[in-house]
C-alpha cells in the first residue's frame, strides 16, 4: 500500500507540486552579479554541480525575477553557498524591491561578483550558457575560482530552515554494516543518547501533530500569529525558521481554512478556532511529554535539565 499523502498531477495541483518538490533538502546560496556599478543578488536554492571538467555548475532564476536583467547583462556571477547562521542573509536576498546590499558586507569576486564574507563556499563564474526552461532560465557557469571555509552549511526543505546534524555513527555499526542510531544503540557518548532521545520524541509526537491537522510550518506560523500579534511577515518568517515564500503561503492557507484571519496594517489576527488548535496543540505537546516523563523522580528529572541546560549554554 503506498504511504503517500498526496498524488497529483503538477497542473491541477501546482501548489501540492510544489510541495512535493520541497522534500527535497538543499543548501542555500546567494547567487550575485555586477554590472555598471550595479549590483544584483538573490537567494537560490536551485544550485547545482554539473561537471568537473570544465568545472560546471548551474542554477535557475525565474523569469519575473526583478534581478533578472542585471544577471543577463552581466558576464560573470557569483554563488556564495551559506553557513549556518546566515538565515537573516538569505531571507533578505528573498525578497523583491528592496535594496538588498545596504549594510552587507562583500568584496568583489571575478567580473566584480559580490563574495559574502562568513559563506560556506563561494564559486566564481563566467556565464557558459542560459537555458531557457519553462518560467526559469537555467544559468550554467563555468568556475573560474572557488573558496570553502570551514562552516557548517545552512539547509532548507518544506520551506524550512534547517542545519545539518551528523547521523551519528557514534555507537558502532551493526555486523551488517547498518547504522545502528536510534534503534536502542548501547550508545556511550552523550551526543549518541541526545540524538536518540531527540529522535524517539519527535517521532512519538509526529501522529498527534497530524491529528491537528496542519503542517509543522503552519503550525508554527499559527502560533507565532497569536503570540505576537502585528508582528510582520519577516519576523513571522525568522522566528519560525520559514522561508519569506514558505511564511506568505502558510498565512493564505491558515486565512483559507479559517484558523487567521487578515488583520490592520498587513498584519493578521487568530480566530476562535485558530487560538483553539494552538492551545490543543500545546496541551497534547505538555501531555506527550509528561506522558514520556513519568517513569523519572523529580530528583532525576531536575538533575537532567540541569545537565542539558549548562550544554545548551556552549
Ligand atoms: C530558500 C530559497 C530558495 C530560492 N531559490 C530560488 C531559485 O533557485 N531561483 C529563483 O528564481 N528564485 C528562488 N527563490 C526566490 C528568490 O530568492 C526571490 O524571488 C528573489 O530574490 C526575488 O528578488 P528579485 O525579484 O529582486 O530578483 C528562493 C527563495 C528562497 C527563500
Amino acid at each position: 500500500m503506498s504511504s503517500a499523502i498526496e498524488i497529483g498531477s503538477p497542473i491541477d495541483d501546482p501548489r501540492g507540486f510544489r510541495r512535493a518538490l520541497g522534500h527535497f533538502a538543499t543548501g542555500v546560496t546567494i547567487v550575485t552579479a555586477q554590472c555598471d556599478g550595479q549590483l544584483a543578488g538573490m537567494t537560490a536554492n536551485s544550485f547545482s554541480s554539473v561537471s568537473l571538467d570544465p568545472p560546471l555548475i548551474l542554477w535557475s532564476i525565474g523569469k519575473s525575477s526583478q534581478s533578472l536583467s542585471l544577471f543577463e547583462k552581466a558576464d560573470c556571477f557569483a554563488i556564495n553557498v551559506l553557513a549556518s547562521d546566515q538565515m537573516e542573509l538569505a531571507s533578505r536576498f528573498a525578497r523583491s524591491g528592496v535594496d538588498k546590499f545596504v549594510g552587507v558586507q562583500w568584496h568583489p569576486g571575478v567580473g566584480g561578483a559580490p563574495c559574502l564574507p562568513g559563506a560556506s563556499a563561494t564559486f566564481e563564474c563566467t556565464k557558459h550558457a542560459v537555458i531557457d526552461a519553462g518560467d526559469h532560465f537555467v544559468w550554467l557557469g563555468k568556475v573560474e575560482r572557488y573558496s570553502r571555509a570551514q562552516r557548517e552549511p545552512l539547509l532548507f526543505s518544506h520551506g524550512r530552515f534547517g542545519l545539518a546534524v551528523d547521523y551519528p555513527v557514534l555507537g558502532g555499526e551493526a555486523e551488517n554494516g547498518a547504522v545502528q542510531a536510534g534503534s536502542g544503540t548501547d550508545h556511550t557518548t552523550m551526543l549518541g543518547l541526545l540524538w536518540d532521545a531527540f529522535t524517539c520524541l519527535s517521532h512519538g509526537f509526529e501522529p498527534e501533530r497530524e491529528a491537528l491537522g496542519l503542517s509543522v510550518s503552519q503550525g508554527r506560523v499559527l502560533s507565532l500569529i497569536e503570540r505576537y500579534p502585528g508582528a510582520r511577515l519577516e519576523t513571522i518568517a525568522r522566528k519560525g525558521y520559514v522561508s519569506p515564500q514558505g511564511a506568505e503561503e502558510a498565512v493564505r492557507s491558515l486565512i483559507a481554512a479559517g484558523y487567521a484571519t487578515p488583520g490592520p496594517d498587513g498584519c493578521w489576527g487568530v480566530t476562535a478556532k485558530g487560538r483553539d488548535n494552538v492551545a490543543l496543540r500545546r496541551q497534547r505537546a505538555a501531555a506527550f511529554e509528561a506522558s514520556r516523563l513519568k517513569a523519572f523522580s523529580a530528583a532525576e528529572l531536575e538533575a537532567t535539565c540541569k545537565v542539558l541546560k549548562a550544554l545548551g549554554a556552549g
